[in-house]
């Protein structure tokens, strides 16, 4: 069985810091950056609850809140670590020669 993902150029790693996520527009998706400890994940940017971009929320640890009710999200698995929302999607991660990759097809960030 084969199996086949689809990579996509998202931006220079040096636009993601651990201070500052950071936001892209690939197609339909607006896929979210967070680094932490020097790892960088990617998420679905838009909150699964109503419009609101994660990547303005506030980053601690390996959890984003919501800027606009406060759902938690884990950057790791997209989990929702509070109230009653959906988790959230992520986006396996590379970084090769300093620019960001991320799998369409995949569902883990690990
Ligand atoms: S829009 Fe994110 S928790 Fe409501």
């Amino acid at each position: 069985m084969t199996t086949t993902t689809t990579w996509k150029h998202l931006c220079p790693a040096a636009k993601v810091s651990e201070e500052e996520p950071f936001s892209v527009q690939l197609g339909d998706l607006r896929i979210g950056l967070f680094k932490v400890d020097g790892k960088v994940y990617a998420i679905d940017d838009v909150c699964p609850h109503a419009f609101a971009l994660l990547s303005t929320g506030f980053l601690e640890g390996h959890v984003v809140e919501c800027p606009l009710h406060g759902a938690m999200f884990d950057v790791r698995n997209g989990e929702c670590h509070s109230g009653d929302y959906d988790d959230t999607r992520v986006f396996q991660v590379e970084v090769r020669e300093g620019e960001v990759y991320v799998n369409l097809d995949g569902s883990d960030a690990g």
